[in-house]
């Protein structure tokens, strides 16, 4: 963003004696500067990777039905019937039980029943604590709504969650569309986003894409990943693991190209060499907020797809912005607004929950 400000402002100097090719520039830099800030420069970016991938491989019912995540424990049942448009795969901690009952309470609230047509399920491991166990099958007894497979709820097991998620998705909800993955304090705006999935065809991978991202190798960060679980020098674009949507035929294709792991512990990154591999580019979505939080503001609230970093509280009060008022008028700016007055969190940033 600020190479292309600096550019802009060189070439004004350089242009300032002729007056009408000046006023030309003056327009194509705001017409770039616009661009860029809105996120539609990187949209339109993003669609020509497919060029660099390779043809998606057919679908091998055999490789599909052997995918090796753990067994599950708990498991909604008949949560898919009817199938809803839009699956939602909220990755959750034991512990965060008040951020699963504020999204139950906002926008995980819609059914399949509903015009929305998204359904919200929380995905979990096996807690230390032999409370915590016990808790959260009287959870999933109250709700209905846990996924829940046999490992150690950890951070480093943070992939093995999001590959159980999607093989509950192929294995138990096939009517699904969609599946969008994403973290327990992350706002969606599912009625927006619904409306918007509904006009997508063919594999889709969708979100905010981070390009050209270096592994880091010191052991000590979270966001570590070892050489010999990855050993290039940079990982394929991938979608923030805040937020990225799926459709159904692509979690196939993603699934059968999962080794038996070790897998590495970034499941947004590991999420992307399995596109590359199975030769789904990543797309960007200009309303996918990835990593950052938007202004706490209505008119964000109604034109975004998802928000990060957001208390149940926050939640709260979003959701009531969201779902009153449907006629409510929002400036022809506002996604502009909206992702240049939000704050880039965590820098690492990796499917952080
Ligand atoms: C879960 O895994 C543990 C060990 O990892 C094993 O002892 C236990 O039997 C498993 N439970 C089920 C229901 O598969
Ligand atoms: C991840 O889960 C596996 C399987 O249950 C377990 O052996 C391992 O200790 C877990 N890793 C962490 C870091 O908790």
């Amino acid at each position: 963003m600020r190479s292309i400000t600096a550019a802009c402002l060189r070439l004004f100097c350089f242009h300032r004696r002729r007056w009408s090719s000046m006023f030309l520039l003056l327009i194509s830099c705001l017409l770039l500067l616009f661009l860029s800030f809105s996120g539609y420069l990187e949209e339109c970016l993003s669609r020509a990777l497919p060029i660099f991938y390779p043809n998606p491989s057919p679908l091998s019912p055999s490789r599909l039905s052997s995918i090796p995540v753990p067994p599950f424990l708990l498991s909604p049942a008949n949560a898919c019937s009817p199938p809803p448009l839009l699956l939602i795969l909220v990755s959750s901690a034991p512990s965060h039980r008040d951020r699963r009952d504020g999204i139950r309470q906002t926008w995980g609230s819609l059914s399949s029943a509903t015009a929305s047509s998204s359904l919200t399920l929380f995905v979990l491991a096996v807690p230390d604590k032999a409370e915590e166990r016990s808790a959260l099958v009287h959870e999933a007894v109250t709700h209905g709504d846990i996924i829940q497979a046999n490992f150690t709820d950890s951070y480093r097991n943070l992939t093995i969650k999001t590959l159980t998620g999607l093989a509950w998705a192929v294995q138990k909800c096939q009517g699904a569309r969609f599946v969008l993955k994403t973290d327990d304090d992350v706002f969606v705006n599912t009625l927006a986003l619904s409306s918007f999935l509904k006009d997508q065809q063919g594999l889709r991978y969708l979100g905010r894409v981070h390009w050209h991202v270096a592994p880091l190798r010191d052991p000590e960060n979270r966001h570590y990943t070892a050489r010999e679980l990855y050993t290039g020098s940079h990982f394929p674009p991938y979608c923030s693991g805040t937020g990225y949507i799926l459709s159904h035929g692509a979690v196939g294709h993603l699934l059968q190209e999962a080794g038996n792991g070790p897998w590495p512990s970034l499941e947004d990154v590991y999420i992307g060499i399995l596109a590359k591999q199975a030769g789904i580019a990543p797309r960007q979505v200009a309303k996918i907020a990835g990593a950052s939080s938007i202004p706490h503001n209505s008119c964000c609230y109604r034109t975004m797809f998802t928000s990060h970093k957001l208390t149940p509280r926050g939640m709260q009060e979003a959701w009531n912005m969201v779902k009153g008022e449907e006629e409510h008028w929002c400036p022809p700016l506002t996604l502009l607004f909206c992702r240049s007055f939000g704050q880039p969190l965590d820098k690492g940033e990796n499917g952080d929950s």
